[in-house]
C-alpha cells in the first residue's frame, strides 16, 4: 500500500527514516499494520511492518500466516515478506532493515510497552519518534478501496437493521437478540462484529453503551440496537431504536426529536465545517425540546479500520470535516429509568456534502407484540 505509507511519511514531523508498526497479542493488534499491509485474514500476532519513505514495506510474519502474507504480497508490489524462523534470525532481519542512523517512527498510541522494550533490545540507541499523529491524519481520509469496504460493511449493518423487527418476540432476551444480530451479519458476509453488540430493552436503553443481559422483551418496551459489521477489516456502526407493542406517545415524540436532530446535523455536514458545528446543530434541536440536556455524548466519530477511528465530533472539536472522511452521526435522548432512543448512521463526506454508507429506514417503528 505504497500510497498509504507515503501519506503517513508526508504527514510525519519530525521526519523519520522508517516506520515500524508492530502487533502484540490479540486484542493488542495495531490496525495500522493492516493499513499498510492489506491482507484480508489472519491475526499476525507478533508481526512487524517496517515501512520506508518510498512506500516499500517489509512485513515480518510468523509461519502461522505465511501463505496469506505471500498471497497479499503478490497483489502489492510494494510489499516484501520475510518469515524468519528463529528469534535470532527475526532480530537480525529487523536490525538489517532499520536505517543505520536517523530516527524511526513508532505508533506510540498502539505499541505496547513490552513491544517497545523488544525493539529497544533489537536496535539499541535508535532515536524513536512518535508517528501517532501522522498515522491518524493519513487514516482519516479514506481512499477508494477503503470507501468500498466501508460501504459493504454499512450495507451489511443496514440489511440486518431491516431484519430486526422480525426478530422481536415476547420473551426474547437482550443476549439472544444480540446473538441473532451478530449471526445475521455473518450470514450477510461480515467477517465478524466490529464491536460488542448493544441490545437494550426498556430502561436499559437509557445507558448509551449498555451490555446486553438476560432481560426479556415485554410488550410496551422500547428497544435500542447498536451494532456493526467488519467487512475485510473495515467497520460499520449503526443504531436503530424500535418500540414493541402498543404505542408510547412520549417515546414516539422522543424518536421524532432524535430524527430531527440527526437531520439538522446532516444538513450542515460539508467539507470545511468544524466538527463542533455539526454536533451543536443536533444538540440545539434536543435542547429546544422537552428533553433538554438528555443528549449526553458527542455526535459521532470517524470510522474505518476501527469503529472509533481517531476523530471525535463533539462540542469541543474545532477540526474541520474533509472530503473522504467517514464518520458516524448518532444523536440520542436518554431518559434514566424509562428508556432511550438513538439513531446512528455512517456517512462519507463528499464534494457535495455527504453520502450515506448505512441506509436502513430511520423512522419510528412500532413492532406489533
Ligand atoms: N457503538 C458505539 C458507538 O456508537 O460509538
Ligand atoms: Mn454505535
Ligand atoms: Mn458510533
Amino acid at each position: 500500500m505504497k500510497a498509504r505509507v507515503q501519506k503517513i511519511f508526508h504527514a510525519l514531523t519530525p521526519k523519520a527514516e522508517a516506520l515500524v508498526l508492530s502487533n502484540a497479542t490479540d486484542p493488542h493488534l495495531d490496525a495500522s499494520f493492516f493499513y499498510v499491509f492489506d491482507v484480508p485474514g489472519g491475526l499476525f500476532e507478533g508481526s512487524f511492518a517496517i515501512a520506508l519513505p518510498d512506500g516499500t514495506t517489509h512485513v515480518l510474519s510468523t509461519p502461522l500466516e505465511e501463505e496469506s502474507a505471500r498471497q497479499a504480497a503478490k497483489r502489492d508490489p510494494a510489499i516484501e515478506v520475510h518469515v524468519p524462523q528463529r528469534r535470532e534470525e527475526w532480530e537480525s532481519t529487523v536490525r538489517d532493515l532499520l536505517p543505520k542512523s536517523g530516527p524511526v517512527g513508532l505508533h506510540f498510541r498502539e505499541l505496547t510497552h513490552e513491544g517497545f522494550l523488544r525493539l529497544e533490545k533489537i536496535a539499541p540507541g535508535t532515536a524513536w519518534v512518535d508517528a501517532s499523529a501522522a498515522i491518524r491524519r493519513a487514516r482519516m481520509i479514506k481512499d477508494s478501496i477503503e470507501i468500498e469496504r466501508l460501504e459493504r460493511a454499512g450495507g451489511i449493518g443496514s440489511s440486518v437493521a431491516r431484519e430486526i423487527p422480525g426478530m422481536l418476540k415476547t420473551g426474547i432476551t437482550e443476549l439472544e437478540l444480540a446473538a441473532e444480530i451478530e449471526y445475521r451479519m455473518m450470514k450477510h458476509g461480515a467477517s465478524g462484529r466490529s464491536f460488542s453488540t448493544i441490545a437494550a430493552f426498556g430502561s436499559h436503553g437509557a445507558e448509551p453503551h449498555f451490555a446486553p443481559e438476560d432481560r426479556k422483551l415485554e410488550p410496551g418496551a422500547s428497544i435500542v440496537c447498536d451494532f456493526g459489521a467488519y467487512y475485510r477489516r473495515y467497520a460499520s456502526d449503526i443504531t436503530r431504536s424500535f418500540h414493541f407493542g402498543t404505542e408510547d406517545a412520549e417515546l414516539k415524540r422522543v424518536h421524532e426529536t432524535v430524527e430531527k436532530a440527526q437531520s439538522a446535523a446532516l444538513a450542515v455536514v460539508r467539507a470545511g465545517v468544524p466538527a463542533k458545528q455539526v454536533h451543536l446543530a443536533a444538540q440545539q434541536v434536543i435542547d429546544d425540546s422537552p428533553w433538554k440536556g438528555r443528549f449526553t455524548h458527542g455526535l459521532g466519530h470517524s470510522i474505518g479500520l476501527a469503529v472509533h477511528d481517531g476523530f471525535s465530533m463533539n462540542h469541543l472539536i474545532d477540526e474541520p470535516l474533509e472530503i473522504g472522511m467517514t464518520i458516524t452521526v448518532e444523536p440520542g435522548i436518554y431518559l434514566p429509568g424509562r428508556g432511550g432512543v438513538r439513531i446512528e448512521d455512517d456517512i462519507l463526506v463528499t464534494e457535495k456534502g455527504y453520502r450515506f454508507l448505512t441506509t436502513a429506514p430511520r423512522g419510528y417503528l412500532e413492532v406489533p407484540a
